[in-house]
């Protein structure tokens, strides 16, 4: 079976580290075609959108996405803020193309040990945030300002079937890990979180072989840095989630370690998806061959996990890196005293040596 891929490189580090994943997509000697795309500011730059409709075609046209990242000082106070890679390019392509869960594994890799702030031996952890991503305060209407811009408001809002189909997909995944889901929430506060454990709660009778459990999230913030071990899959709401995740990524030693699905219901059988580094753009590292590319290239192994349906592959991808790692060669955010310090193509290279080994 043949695979379209569309690439779009966005911003910053974004076309640097991209580039290694798709040199190690080419690596596995898969049948994929590659098409590249302008998308954030760079889609700005091209034709004054950061989401131009030719990139949105080509996504839907396609079986899955590799993105880099998006954003960077240049566009940052563009008026109006849809102009913003962020606001009209990352949101709008996730919502257009229904991207609605978003997968965030963080897994503690074993050479990368002492590159954990936690305490040695405190950080072996082997979780996955399931993230909503199409709903809640980053889309809710009514947003805005009124009073003269003195008071502003945005509206967060889950609907019982957004709840419904996103807890789904987490009980699926947990079937398929460690068996056991935590849902997160806030709901000693909130409306919309005791709508998702009224959800939860109901979807769990479905799945008697997972332990389900619930979590405020002020207490799962604590408790990931007290026991990041105790969890499997943290299913949770999108503002949650994208905090969550940024702070278990930290705990493994970079955020230029995380890979991202995000992805939709399956068509024809094959699930379509975005695949994307958890890190931003990083535009102060941009260009100097310093960028990390390991999110990237564990990003198109959940590509091949998730829309190839190809575990093996994956799976190889994600040996490779750990072997790279065992021999000692770093990018300078997981640099420590005995390791080699490699540039970002210099890295991919590596991991494309040990595939091939
Ligand atoms: C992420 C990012 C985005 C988000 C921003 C840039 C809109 O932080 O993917 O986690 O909040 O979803
Ligand atoms: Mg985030």
């Amino acid at each position: 079976m043949s695979f379209k891929v569309a690439v779009l490189p966005g911003d910053g580090i974004g076309p640097e580290v991209t580039a290694e994943a798709v040199k190690v997509l080419k690596a596995t000697g898969l049948s994929i075609e590659f098409e590249e795309a302008p998308f954030g500011g760079a889609g700005y730059d091209d034709c004054g959108e950061p989401l131009p409709t030719k990139t949105l075609d080509l996504c839907k046209a396609s079986d899955a996405i590799l993105l880099g990242a998006v954003g960077g000082p240049k566009w940052d106070n563009l008026e109006p803020i849809t102009k913003r890679p962020e606001i009209g390019g990352l949101l709008p392509i996730r919502r257009e193309l229904n991207l609605y869960a978003n997968l965030r594994p963080a897994k503690t890799l074993k050479p990368l040990i002492h590159a954990s702030p936690l305490k040695e031996g405190r950080s072996m952890m082997d979780l996955i945030v399931v993230r909503e991503l199409t709903g809640g305060i980053y889309f809710g209407e009514p947003r805005g300002r009124r009073d003269n811009g003195d008071t502003a408001y945005d509206t967060c809002l889950y609907t019982r079937a957004e709840v419904d189909r996103i807890t789904r997909r987490g009980f699926e995944i947990a079937l398929q890990r460690g068996r056991k889901l935590c849902a997160v929430d806030k709901s000693n506060v909130l409306e919309t979180s005791r709508l998702w454990r009224e959800v939860v709660t109901e979807i769990a009778t479905e799945f008697p072989q997972v332990s389900t459990s619930f979590m405020l999230i002020d207490n799962c913030a604590m408790q990931l840095i007290r026991d990041p071990g105790q969890f499997d899959v943290i299913l949770t709401e999108n503002m949650f989630g994208d905090i969550l995740s940024d702070e278990a990524s930290m705990i493994t030693g970079s955020l230029g370690l995380l890979p991202s699905a995000s992805i939709s219901d399956p068509k024809n059988g094959v699930v379509f998806g975005l695949y994307e580094p958890v890190h931003g753009s990083a535009p102060d590292i941009a260009g100097q061959g310093r960028a990390n590319p390991l999110a990237a290239i564990l990003s198109a192994a959940m590509m091949l996990q998730y829309t190839f349906n190809d575990t093996e592959s994956a799976l190889r991808i994600e040996n490779a890196v750990e072997a790279a790692l065992n021999q000692k060669l770093r990018t300078a955010d997981i640099f420590e005293k005995g390791t080699e310090i490699i540039t970002t193509s210099e890295m991919g290279d590596a991991i494309v040596r040990e595939l091939m080994a």
